[in-house]
C-alpha cells in the first residue's frame, strides 16, 4: 500500500471543494510529502501557500477549508494546521500496525503493483567498444540497471538494451593502427591490450596534428584578440568618477586574467606538441603520418561501405573487445535483455534520411543533409557531405526499430549530461517524424571527479580503466572482511570482500544525486559509518544475527501471523519507515533518481538502530511483544535486502 499516494488522492478530492480553485490538482497535491521532522507529524501538506497566492486569500484560511473538506479519518488523526498554513498529518497507530503486519505477510513487502504497467526501454551502459571502458561507463551501467530493476519490481514491462558503439570512428583508428603499427604476436596473445595500444597511439598522433594545424593557430588568434582588448582597456583614461573608474579597472583585470589563462593553455598545448617532437619513437612516426586524421576517416568509411579487408579486420577486432566488456559486466553482475549495437542499424540508415527528406524535415545544406530545428543554433546533421551517417542517424533508426519491435511507452537514455544537446535534437526530430506518443527521456548524470576536482584519471594520465578500479575496491574491502571475527575461512572473507568492494562503487554512484558531479574516494565509499554500501550490508548482517540468537528463522518470523505492537516511539517510527518503501520506489520511478532509494535505506537503517537500542527483542517483556519485534526485524532486513538488490548490491549474511 502506498500511503502517500492514498493521502494525496484524498487531497485531490478535497481540492475540488476549495472555493475558486481551478486547474491542475497534481502540482498542488505533490506538495503533500513525508515530514522532514517527526514533530510536524508523519506527512505534511504545503499546499495552502501556493493556493493562497493563486486565490488571493490568506493561506491559513485556505488550509482551514482544505482540512474541512479533507476526509482522511480512516488513515489519520485529525489534521493540524501549523504556522502560516502547513497541514500536519499523523497516521493512526493502529493503521501502521495493521499495514506492517500485512506487509510482513506479503511477498512484495507491501509494495503494490502499478495499476497500468508501461513498456519501458532502458538504454544504458552503451560503451564504445575498442576504446577502453572508463569510470563514466560505470555510472551509466549502475544507474541504468537500478532504474530497470525498480521499474520491473513495480510491475512495468522493462526491456534493457545496451546500445554499444561498435561501428564508430574508433574502428577506423584501430584499422589504421593495425595496418601500420600492429605487433601480430601481441595481438594473438593478448588482443585487448594490443588494440588499446593501437587506439591510443593513433589517437595521440591525430591529436598532435590537430593541435599543430588547427588548435595552436586558433589559440594564437584568440591571444592576439585578447591582447588587443587588454591594450584598449588599459588605455582608457581615468574619468575621476570613482564608481566608473572602479568598473573599468575591474574589466581590465578580468581581461588580463583570461589572457593569462589563454597563454597557459597555449603553453600546455605547445608542451604536448614538443613531447611528441622530442620523443625518439613518436617524433618520427608523427612526421611519417601527417595525413592520419583524414586517413582514419577513410578507413571508417571503407568499413561502412563493406570493404572486405576492413570488414574482416572488424570481425576480428570485435569479439575480444566484447569479451572484455562482458567480463566487466560479469563482475558487476549486470545483464541486458538486448545488446543491439550501432552496427545493427547500419542497413537502416539510408532509409532514415530518405524518410526525413520525404517528410520535408531534412534539407541539404553545403552538401550535408540537415534537420533544422526551431530553438537550436545549429542543425542536426544526419548525413555528412562525404555520405557518412552519424550518431544521430543511428539513434533515429534505433527509435524506429524499438517502436516497431516493442511499442514502448517510454524510452530512457541513461547517458552523460554532456550529450544533452544531442538528445534534445534527437527527440525533437523523432517527434516530428511521428514518434510523438512515446516519452523519450534523457536521464543524464554528472562526471566522476578525482580528489583534485578534475575528471577522475589514473596517475599515468589516462582515464581509469574499469578492471583496475574494481580490483582496488575489492582489495581495500578485504581489510574490512579480515577484521571480522565472524568470517572464518579465507573463501568466506574473499566473497564478503567482493560484495563490499563492488557494492561500495555501485552505492557511491547511486547515492549521489545523479545530475551532480561527484568526487570518487575509496576511503569515503568504504567507510563503515555513514550512507555507504558497507554500512548497509553491515546493518543487514546485524539484523540477521538476531534470529540465530532468538532460535527462529527470518522466514518464520515473517510468516507467523502476529499482532504488531508499536507502543514505543522507536517501534512506531520503524513501522512507519517500513511502510514507506512503496512510496520511495514510486518516487524513484517518477523522476528516475535511485538516490531516493539509498536515502530511504539509510534512514530505515537508522530507525532500526534506534529501535534496537531501545527495545529488547530476544529478551522482550512478553512473548507477544517478542513476536512483534521479531516480525519488525524480519521485515526490516527483507526491505533492506530487497532495496539493495534492486540497486544491484549483494548483501552478506555475516560480517
Ligand atoms: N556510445 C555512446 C558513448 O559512449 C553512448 C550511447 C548512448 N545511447 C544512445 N542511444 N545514444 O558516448
Amino acid at each position: 500500500m502506498n500511503l502517500l499516494a492514498e493521502i494525496r488522492s484524498r487531497f485531490a478530492t478535497a481540492l475540488a471543494s476549495v472555493d475558486g480553485f481551478t486547474g491542475d490538482t497534481r502540482p498542488i497535491v505533490e506538495l503533500v510529502r513525508p515530514s522532514s521532522d517527526a514533530k510536524f507529524g508523519d506527512y505534511q501538506a504545503n499546499c495552502a501557500m501556493p493556493l493562497g497566492k493563486q486565490l488571493g486569500k490568506p493561506p491559513r484560511e485556505i488550509a482551514a477549508s482544505l482540512v474541512e473538506a479533507l476526509d482522511v479519518s480512516d488513515w489519520c488523526e485529525t489534521p493540524e494546521i501549523a504556522g502560516p498554513g502547513f497541514i500536519n498529518l499523523r497516521v493512526k497507530d493502529e493503521q501502521i500496525a495493521r499495514l506492517v503486519a500485512r506487509a510482513a505477510q506479503s511477498e512484495r513487502l507491501g509494495v503494490p503493483q502499478v495499476a497500468t504497467p508501461q513498456t519501458v526501454v532502458v538504454d544504458y551502459s552503451s560503451p564504445n567498444v575498442a576504446k577502453p571502458m572508463h569510470v563514466g561507463h560505470i555510472r551509466s551501467t549502475v544507474i541504468g540497471a537500478a532504474l530497470a530493476e525498480v521499474l520491473r519490481f513495480l510491475g512495468h514491462r522493462v526491456i534493457t538494451d545496451n546500445h554499444i558503439g561498435d561501428w564508430g570512428t574508433q574502428f577506423g583508428m584501430i584499422i589504421y593502427g593495425y595496418k601500420h603499427f600492429v605487433d601480430e604476436v601481441a595481438l594473438e596473445k593478448t588482443p585487448v591490450p594490443e588494440l588499446t595500444r593501437l587506439y591510443r597511439l593513433v589517437n595521440r598522433l591525430i591529436e598532435y596534428h590537430a593541435a599543430k594545424t588547427t588548435g595552436l593557430p586558433a589559440m594564437e588568434e584568440r591571444i592576439a584578440g585578447q591582447t588587443k582588448l587588454v591594450a584598449e582597456l588599459g588605455s582608457v583614461p581615468a574619468t575621476g568618477d570613482k564608481k566608473v573608474d572602479k568598473k573599468e579597472a575591474k574589466k581590465l583585470h578580468a581581461a588580463e586574467n583570461s589572457l593569462r589563462e589563454l597563454k597557459a593553455d597555449q603553453t600546455s598545448l605547445q608542451n604536448q606538441i614538443a613531447a611528441i617532437d622530442n620523443d625518439p619513437t613518436l617524433g618520427p612516426l608523427a612526421q611519417q603520418h601527417t595525413g592520419i586524421g583524414k586517413a582514419v576517416l577513410q578507413e571508417t568509411a571503407k568499413l561502412h561501405e563493406g570493404d572486405p579487408t576492413n570488414r574482416d579486420l572488424w570481425q576480428r577486432i570485435l569479439p575480444p573487445c566484447l569479451e572484455e566488456i562482458d567480463a566487466t559486466y560479469d563482475r558487476l553482475g549486470v545483464t541486458f535483455d538486448q545488446t543491439l549495437g550501432e552496427s545493427f542499424y547500419h542497413d537502416r540508415l539510408a532509409k532514415v534520411v530518405d524518410d526525413l527528406v520525404a517528410r520535408g524535415l531534412a534539407t541539404e545544406s553545403e552538401g550535408a543533409m540537415c534537420v533544422f530545428l526551431e530553438g537550436f543554433d545549429a542543425p542536426m546533421i544526419v548525413r555528412k557531405k562525404d555520405g557518412a551517417f552519424l550518431y544521430s542517424t543511428t539513434d533515429l533508426a534505433t527509435i524506429a526499430y524499438r517502436m516497431e519491435e516493442w511499442q514502448p511507452d517510454v524510452i530512457l537514455y541513461v547517458v552523460d549530461y554532456r550529450q544533452s544537446l544531442h538528445f534534445e535534437q534527437l527527440f525533437a526530430t523523432a517527434r516530428m517524424s511521428g514518434f510523438d506518443q512515446v516519452e523519450l527521456q534523457h536521464v543524464p548524470f554528472g562526471t566522476v571527479l578525482g580528489e583534485d576536482g578534475k575528471p577522475y584519471k589514473t596517475r599515468s594520465g589516462s582515464a581509469v580503466g574499469l578492471g583496475g578500479l574494481l580490483d582496488e575496491a575489492v582489495d581495500r574491502a578485504r581489510a574490512i572482511a579480515d577484521g571480522s571475527k565472524l568470517l572464518t575461512t579465507d573463501q568466506e572473507r574473499q566473497q564478503v570482500a567482493q560484495r563490499i568492494g563492488i557494492g561500495a562503487i555501485k552505492y557511491a554512484d547511486l547515492a549521489h544525486n545523479r545530475t551532480s558531479d561527484y568526487v570518487f574516494s575509496y576511503d569515503k565509499m568504504l567507510a563503515m559509518n555513514g550512507n555507504t554500501a558497507a554500512y548497509m550490508q553491515y546493518s543487514c548482517a546485524r539484523v540477521r544475527g538476531i534470529f540465530a540468537k532468538a532460535g527462529v528463522t527470518l522466514e518464520e518470523s515473517l510468516s507467523q501471523a502476529c499482532e504488531i505492537k508499536l507502543d514505543s516511539t522507536a517501534e512506531r517510527a520503524l513501522g512507519l519507515a517500513l511502510l514507506q518503501f512503496a512510496e520511495t520506489l514510486e518516487r524513484v520511478a517518477e523522476d528516475y533518481r535511485p538516490n531516493h532509494l539509498t536515502t530511504y535505506l539509510f534512514e530505515l537503517a537508522s530507525r532500526y538502530s534506534d529501535f534496537f537500542q531501545n527495545c529488547p527483542v530476544v529478551k522482550a517483556e512478553s512473548t507477544e511483544i517478542r513476536a512483534s519485534r521479531l516480525a519488525l526485524c524480519a521485515l526490516t532486513v527483507s526491505t533492506l535486502e530487497t532495496g539493495l538488490r534492486l540497486l544491484g548490491i549483494e548483501s552478506v549474511e555475516r560480517m
